[in-house]
C-alpha cells in the first residue's frame, strides 16, 4: 500500500511494526494510529453487535475508537501509543 504521509516533512528513524501479521513502515515519534493511517488503514475494528466498521475519531485519547491490542495488551489506544521497532499490533478488525 502507498505511503500517505506528506513528503516534505523531515522524519526521524524509519522502523518497522507488525500489524495483523503484516510489516508496515513507521517513523520514531509517530503514534501507532499515525502509522496506520499513513499506511492506508481506515477500519480499525467492527462493532461486535452491528458488525459495522469503526475507525479512529478524535486522535487524542478521548473517544476510545482506536483501541487495539498492542504488544499483547488489549484495549490500548493507538493514538496515545508511540511506535517502536518490532511492535506488534492487532487491529481487532472482526472481518
Ligand atoms: S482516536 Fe479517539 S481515543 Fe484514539
Amino acid at each position: 500500500m502507498d505511503d500517505l504521509r506528506i513528503g516534505s516533512i523531515k522524519r526521524k528513524q524509519k522502523i518497522t511494526i507488525i500489524v495483523d501479521g503484516k510489516k508496515i513502515v513507521a517513523y520514531k515519534g509517530e503514534t501507532v494510529l499515525a502509522a496506520l493511517i499513513a499506511s492506508g488503514y481506515k477500519i480499525l475494528k467492527t462493532n461486535p453487535v452491528s458488525h459495522e466498521p469503526r475507525g479512529a475519531f478524535c486522535g487524542m485519547g478521548i473517544c476510545f475508537e482506536c483501541t487495539m491490542t498492542i504488544d499483547g495488551v488489549p484495549n490500548t489506544r493507538a493514538c496515545m501509543t508511540e511506535v517502536r521497532e518490532g511492535m506488534t499490533v492487532e487491529t481487532n478488525d472482526q472481518k
